[in-house]
């Protein structure tokens, strides 16, 4: 299949352009990345070959939304961790290691949560839901999602922060809340914040790249535990990457000692020209180019998409196409066969891109 090779051979060329610059690194010879998705609790449930390609394509499982309040905390006093421990079950079944998405999240809270009114409450509750479900999970899930989207979408000067029920009720403290009480729950697990819009050529991304170091950087000053920045990667297809931007900040997270890992990867695909193997090579060559930017610089912890499968993903409703087509944001396509993509990111997982 030519498409796949020429897929592999752009990362290769990518990253081996990388080295020759001489960027931190990527002098040394490539190493394999684990490579994981998230997974769907009903999907997973009901469609066994969803359930083989988790097993066959990945090293590491992210259950998608139980380990969310939405999903957790549907009745405020009883936790729900049936979906959470489901998928738990089945990575641990398959060797398979794990990261947890997320502690503390803007979105995906039931109404109780989002009624919350007072500085107390909200802090009894954020520290009471990640002690019990960090320690549930202690041991088995290494990586924790702690801070999901909390950066402003354009920050400005001295506001960082996403307005948030958190946000509103603890201040900028939520975040430091919410590291604090992991680290002290589990001492051994990756504690990471994650976020999105990181790798745009505009100055919006660059300026979220500084607030995420910003961040972090203030949290080790404080002594808190943080170990590394998740870039979500949802691409959009006609925005194109900042190379040279991503570069930069890679040594940045070196400079800070944190690690990097791409947490949500997937390709919007809903400005593309309809022909559906076109806008497969594009989104191969748009992951090639964003995984070249990275890992010339840095080696992520792990490459993780959201979702396998174009069969399904949350790419079809948040981002419909004009067209109406169904979008094609996944490595395998609507009945699992392998498309360009899929290249690239096993390139990457051998150790061979
Ligand atoms: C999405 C899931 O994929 C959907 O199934 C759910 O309905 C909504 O959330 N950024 C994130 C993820 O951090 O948790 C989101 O997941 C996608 C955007």
């Amino acid at each position: 299949m030519p498409t796949r090779r020429m897929a592999l051979r752009g990362a290769a060329a990518l990253v081996a352009a990388g080295a020759a610059a001489g960027s931190g690194s990527a002098t040394a010879a490539p190493q394999p990345i684990p490579f994981g998705s998230a997974a769907e609790i009903d999907t997973f449930r009901k469609d066994p070959r969803y359930r083989e390609a988790l097993t066959r394509y990945c090293d590491v499982i992210v259950p998608m939304n139980d380990l969310k309040w939405e999903a957790l905390r549907h009745d405020q006093p009883r936790f729900d961790f049936s979906g959470a421990d489901e998928l738990v079950a089945f990575a641990e079944a398959n060797r398979k290691s794990l990261r947890g998405h997320t502690l503390l999240w803007g979105e995906a809270l039931p109404p109780w949560a989002k009624q919350m009114t007072t500085r107390a409450e909200a802090e009894r509750e954020l520290v009471n839901h990640i002690e019990i479900v960090v320690d549930r999970y202690k041991g088995r899930i290494a990586t924790w999602d702690v801070v999901n989207e909390v950066i402003k979408n354009d920050p400005q000067p001295g506001e960082p922060y996403r307005d948030t029920i958190w946000q509103r009720l603890l201040g900028p403290e939520h975040v430091d809340i919410a590291f604090r009480t992991a680290a002290r729950t589990d001492p051994k697990a990756r504690l990471v914040l994650n976020d999105f819009h990181f790798e745009e050529p505009v100055p919006g991304a660059a300026a979220r790249r500084k607030v995420a170091l910003d961040i972090c950087r203030r949290l080790k000053d404080k002594g808190i535990p943080v170990h590394g920045i998740g870039m979500q990667a949802h691409l959009y297809a006609e925005k194109g990457i900042d190379v040279d931007g991503l570069q930069r900040f890679m040594r940045d997270l070196d400079a800070l000692d944190l690690d990097v890992e791409i947490t949500e990867l997937d390709v919007i695909d809903w400005k593309l020209p309809p022909d559906p193997g076109q806008r497969d090579k594009t989104a191969a060559a748009l992951v090639s180019t964003f995984l070249g930017a990275v890992c010339s610089a840095k080696r992520p912890k792990a490459i993780v998409t959201w979702g396998l499968t174009d069969r399904y993903s949350w790419v079809h409703e948040t981002f419909p196409r004009k067209d109406s087509a169904r979008a094609r944001p996944l490595p395998l396509d609507a009945d699992y066969r392998p498309k360009p993509m899929l290249a690239v990111l096993e390139g990457y997982r051998r150790g061979t891109a």
